[in-house]
């Protein structure tokens, strides 16, 4: 595979996702609306996963981090104060041919790319969505659809600090969704008009930011790593000054290989102490914190990695995403991460026969509550392994006849293809093993293993 290619096309992929219930334009059956996307019943499990993993590794797992979930809508005068009325905004230029409109930072040449007309000059153009609070549309009733969840942070710091009784260094996070009015969306959900963001503020004292900046990129980058994410397709790219965010002082991204090249999956900001300065003078009210080791008060400085949710999704999409010669055909599957599968196990009964259906059912109830599961009956087994390898599935259990006779099932590994048959009572402890990444796997009494291409 070459360095700077993906394994996978975008063209692949989206069809892929529409197939298996993964994501699905929005308003399908009215021809969709451009920017936006629906995730399916798989999609949603995907998601909360990822969203999950994200959780546990930033709030639950640390003592110096609490979580939030604030409003979508704000007072007008936090993005005053925040800098997004006046700043947060992209060159526009205009064909005076067709009349598209296009991103200035998008364009190679100074032409149209739809008709080749010539282009208007550069306006600013905000991508925040307005919308009114009230029955009356005048402006004193404007609200913005948030573009990010960080400012919801920023003016509850005071809240955080007085209730959680943190002291610096701590962080808030949060996630939600979040919308811009994008120029050009595309590459599928890359870049969407209706999104989510995971992103945390973390407080430090100023000096102190350089020092934690640099832990933050580490952490965020083996967070990748941990859940599978390919090493050599991750980089990380630093902004240069004259192209940084209104409220950056540095910013580094992570950077991913996706299908249409690198591009930013995260980035990680110091954003000095900016924000908590903004809101402190607009708002009147101090947001500084009191240091009770030196006795000083400061604002403190804040360092932010933020990462699209969706972007996220797509990541370890195309990152899993892998075709292997079996046999005359090509197996498609995700390798996903356990953690991440959207389907833990599929209980698949070899036929539907009534008593080999209603034992595999009751294999089903027992493992519904411990895992995500999915009950499959239709087509040949071999067609259906193939549907849970596209799903990701790491482990399907099958139940044959003589199931029936030895209270036995089959264990089959996504990944290997390899099975292993242990008694039904052993199934729940022997999955959930596995899915905890055991390595030494102690077969339960009365277990067996089958190879991949042994013939026993
Ligand atoms: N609070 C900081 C902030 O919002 P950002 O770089 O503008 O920073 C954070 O956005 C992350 O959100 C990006 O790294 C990207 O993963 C994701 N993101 C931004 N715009 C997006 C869009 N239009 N569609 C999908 N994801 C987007």
């Amino acid at each position: 595979m070459p360095e700077n290619t993906s394994k996978v096309s975008m063209e692949k992929l989206v069809s892929l996702c529409q197939r298996r219930g993964f994501i699905f334009p929005s308003s399908d059956i009215y021809g969709g609306l451009s920017g936006c996307w629906d995730y399916g019943p798989v999609g949603v499990e995907l998601k909360r996963n990822i969203k999950e993993a994200w959780w546990r590794a930033t709030v639950q797992e640390r003592d110096d981090i609490i979580g939030m979930d604030t409003s979508i809508l704000m007072n007008s005068k936090v993005w005053e104060a925040s800098g997004h009325i006046k700043s947060f905004s992209d060159p526009l230029v205009e064909c005076k041919n067709c009349h598209m409109r296009w991103k200035a930072d998008d364009l190679t040449e100074n032409k149209c790319p739809a008709c080749g007309g010539t282009l208007t000059e550069e306006r600013m153009f905000n991508t925040m969505f307005k919308t009114f609070i009230g029955p009356v549309e005048e402006d004193a009733a404007i609200v913005y659809l948030r573009p990010e969840t960080a400012q919801g942070m920023f003016v509850n710091f005071q809240n955080a600090v007085n209730t959680s009784r943190k002291r610096l260094p701590f962080g808030i996070a949060q996630m939600g969704k979040s919308f811009r009015n994008e120029i050009t969306t595309g590459n599928f959900i890359f870049r969407s008009r209706e999104f989510e963001i995971m992103e945390f503020e973390y407080f430090v004292k100023p000096g102190t930011d350089e020092k934690w900046f640099d832990y933050w990129v580490e952490e965020r980058l083996k967070w990748y790593a941990k859940l599978g994410l390919k090493k050599e397709h991750l980089r990380l790219y630093q902004h240069p000054k004259e192209k940084l965010a209104h409220y950056a002082h540095s910013c580094t991204d992570v950077t991913y290989l996706f299908p249409h090249g690198w591009a930013e999956l995260e980035g990680i900001a110091n954003r000095t102490d900016f924000d908590l300065k903004q809101h402190s003078v607009a708002s009147g009210k101090s947001l500084e914190y009191f240091d009770d080791e030196t006795k000083e008060h400061y604002i403190p400085y804040i360092i932010e990695p933020s990462v699209g949710v969706d972007r996220a999704i797509l990541a370890f999409l195309c990152d899993a995403y892998d075709e292997e010669p079996d046999k005359d055909e090509i197996r498609v599957l995700f390798h996903f991460h356990p953690d991440l599968a959207p389907i833990k196990v599929a209980v698949l009964p070899l036929s539907r026969k009534e008593n080999l259906a209603a034992f595999a059912r009751d294999v089903h109830a027992t493992l519904r509550p411990c895992f995500t599961t999915q009950y499959d009956d239709t087509q040949s087994i071999g067609r259906r392994y193939r549907r849970q390898d596209e799903l990701g599935t790491p482990y399907c259990v099958t139940i044959d006849f003589q199931s029936l006779e030895d209270n036995m099932a089959t264990i089959r590994e996504r990944d290997s293809m390899n099975q292993i048959r242990v008694p039904v009572a052993a199934l729940k402890n022997t999955l959930q093993a596995k899915l905890a990444g055991e390595d030494l796997f102690v077969l339960p009494e009365g277990g067996k293993i089958w190879k991949q291409g042994s013939n026993e």
